[in-house]
């Protein structure tokens, strides 16, 4: 492992260089160096079942609240919102939270909020700071309940502890406690990854084996409440898209969410989970995409493959049910907040921004019927909705349009249009902000598609966001971007602008491409392959490029860490999404779904992980002494593989690793 610790090689000249390879080769990085056995309890005895469920399966009808979760408001030293479910399709008869900076007891009742009566998601409307939200699934019919209690004027570095209740005849009764963010220049820790899913069968509270279901993920939340390192767990964490792949389950996204909101519990109960909506929020359902009802007769079916096929707004009914989250004050074009779309918050030195990759990417969304067989039947669910073959979620510029700028190969606000993309227009103020602001030194964003991928079985680099927003993390010298989609690692060096020209040739055409052409990717453009060091560890400066790490092995059930070289000159290669992966065919002939249309060479690919596709992330924030001196240390830790889903290998046993596979420093001080 000692590998892991080492100064990248000084390039020389006719020195061919090679990714660093983190973890050992053919050896699971675990095995190497030892580690913390987990055992994860066995809830049910039974075998386990053959697969998803094919039919919808019936939620309980008890109220006892479950699936605690905690995010940040507007200002983390101050605001924590505390939210909760209900089981499944009965809500709690008169929900309430108590909290206090002293545990909830039968002589300390603490302050009381009572909740109001539950309201159908409505994003056009403000929520008080006590909300009841339901929401109706549009393919099984199924409603379910949420709760919400924005905690504001809370003091901060102070730990608070609450207990909520359905406030049924006789209560059932479930809380925790919490810590509020430190004010001003203060150390704290955070985590990330993406790609969760939701663990298998008998680590599930329904029994069920979900589409991407893996035991990892079960390990994936059990790392957070304790990493390797046993320096204690994070402040809060952040959570990359692609939360559980419920659109994967047509008849069942509520149960599938349940289960992924129980597991998340045993750490978001505890702190703050900060998500990104990836591309697996967006479901399939029977709305506009604004939300509304859909307006075609006839049923889903008869919409046409283009028509109405939404789950809530922009299919993330459930997302944006389940969390409430900061507000970003910006109303879509279409009347609808977006609020918990895209946000920002800080902690300590740092600002955090999460945003929608799915506003800008070429790539399509992941709610996908698209068969290759002649005329094949309509997927149909439960409540006799039916989606036809060739259907395919697409939100790109749902906060409306973004134009090419030819000279500089961006994508810029389209503002001729009168409904320019909102989304890009709050990142750019956000960003000015932010480095106007003397509290903030370093900017982290996360979401959940990547522009950068060397993954050969994963999606690629989308040149939608490179487009879109890599000309404001270079301008606004954003330092870390961190990203999930594809289930592996990677990590580039320090990029900053673009290699002006064509980079990448057309290899899979989407119609109106020709195979073999050139294609300008806009390839971000390294700064340096030499790290500095700081005290003792490798180093990066961030204000000279931005570092793009890619953490998307949470745990679910697709790893997809093989990484492209070009056999010609054995250097990393890269598929990338210039153009909209439109699906073709015809109902008589079947359909299909093209992926990435070009390769390119990707010289900025630093580090991967062919090992361990899954694995979590620690960051350490020191403030230093002065403005500017913010440092971020960074510990990658993997988790090896576990053979999921059924049978003897299924034991509920991993062993967590106690040393990271990789190490760095980001600072833009650093080596100066
Ligand atoms: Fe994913
Ligand atoms: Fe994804």
């Amino acid at each position: 492992m000692s590998e892991s610790f080492q100064a990248e090689p000084t390039q020389k000249a006719g020195f061919t260089r090679r990714r660093f390879i983190i973890g050992g080769v053919g050896v699971s990085a675990v095995a190497a160096i030892g580690g913390t056995t987990v055992r994860a309890p066995r809830v049910f005895a039974s075998t386990a079942p053959s697969g998803p469920p094919t039919t919808t399966i019936p939620l309980p009808t008890t109220t006892e609240p479950e699936q605690l979760l905690l995010t940040w408001g507007g200002d983390p030293a101050t605001e924590v919102t505390v939210s909760w479910s209900a089981p499944g399709t009965v809500a709690q008869p008169a929900p309430t939270l108590a909290f206090s900076t002293q545990p909830i007891t039968a002589h300390h009742a603490g302050w009381l909020v009572k909740m109001p009566d539950p309201r159908p998601l409505d994003v056009t409307e403000r929520y008080g700071e006590a909300a009841s939200v339901s929401f109706t699934d549009g393919l099984n019919g199924q409603t379910t309940y949420f709760y919400h209690v924005q905690l504001k004027g809370l003091k901060p570095g102070t730990r608070y502890y609450y207990q909520v209740s359905d406030g049924a005849h006789a209560p059932s009764t479930a809380g925790a406690s919490f810590a509020t963010a430190p004010h001003g220049r203060a150390k704290f820790r955070f985590s990330s990854y993406g790609d969760l899913a939701t663990p298998s069968w008998d680590l599930n509270t329904s029994g069920n084996i979900w589409h991407e279901s893996c035991d990892n993920s079960w390990f994936a939340v059990t790392a957070i409440e304790n990493p390797g390192d046993g320096k204690g767990a994070p402040l809060f964490h952040l959570l990359n898209g692609d939360l559980c792949y419920a659109n994967l389950d047509v008849n069942n996204a509520p149960g599938v969410w349940r289960d992924f909101g129980n597991n998340v519990a045993r750490s978001a109960a505890n702190r703050p989970w900060m998500p990104a909506l990836g591309n697996h929020e967006c479901e399939f359902g029977v709305d506009a995409m604004s939300g509304k009802p859909g307006d075609a007769s006839g049923g889903i079916g008869a919409q046409g493959a283009a028509g109405n096929y939404w789950n809530g707004p922009y299919g993330f009914g459930h997302y944006l049910s389940r969390f409430l989250l900061p507000d970003n004050g910006v109303t879509n074009w279409d009347g609808n907040r977006l609020r918990g779309n895209f946000y920002a918050f800080q902690v300590g030195t740092v600002k955090f921004i999460s945003l929608d990759a799915d506003d800008v990417i070429y790539q399509d969304g992941a709610a996908n019927y698209v068969i290759g067989t002649a005329n094949t039947a309509p997927e149909k669910t439960t409540t006799g909705a039916e989606i036809p073959n060739g259907t395919t979620t697409y939100t790109r510029f749902y906060t409306g349009g973004l134009k090419l700028d030819a000279k500089h190969n961006s994508l810029v606000p389209d503002y001729a249009s009168g409904k320019p993309n909102l989304q890009t227009i709050w990142l750019e103020r956000t960003l000015a902000e932010a480095r106007r602001d003397p509290s903030v030194d370093m900017i982290v964003v996360f979401m959940h598609q990547c522009a950068m991928s060397t993954s050969v079985p994963g999606n690629g680099s989308d040149l939608g966001i490179r487009q879109a927003w890599l000309p404001l993390f270079d301008q606004y010298e954003v330092d870390l971007v961190l990203s999930g989609h594809e289930h592996d690692y990677e990590r580039s060096y320090p990029v900053r602008g673009y290699d002006a020209g064509s980079h990448g040739t057309v290899a899979a055409p989407n119609p109106g491409q020709t195979k073999g052409a050139a294609v300008d990717t806009r390839r971000p453009s390294v700064v340096t392959t030499e790290a500095y060091e700081f005290d003792g560890t490798p180093a990066w400066n961030t204000a000279e490029g931005t570092v793009y790490l890619v953490l998307g092995g949470g745990g679910t059930n697709g790893p997809t860490n093989t990484y492209g070289t070009d056999t010609a000159d054995d250097k990393p290669q890269a598929k990338v999404i210039t153009t909209r992966n439109a699906v073709v065919g015809t109902e008589a002939a079947g359909f299909s779904k093209n992926g990435a249309d070009s390769i390119e060479d990707a010289p900025w690919s630093a580090a991967i992980n062919p090992t361990d596709a899954y694995g979590y992330s620690i960051f350490d924030v020191d403030p230093g002494q002065h403005r500017g001196e913010t440092t971020i240390t960074f510990q990658y830790f993997a988790i090896p593989a576990v053979t999921n889903e059924a049978g003897a290998a299924h034991d509920g046993t991993t062993t967590l690793p106690s040393v990271p596979t990789e190490k760095f420093v980001f600072g833009r001080r650093v080596g100066k």
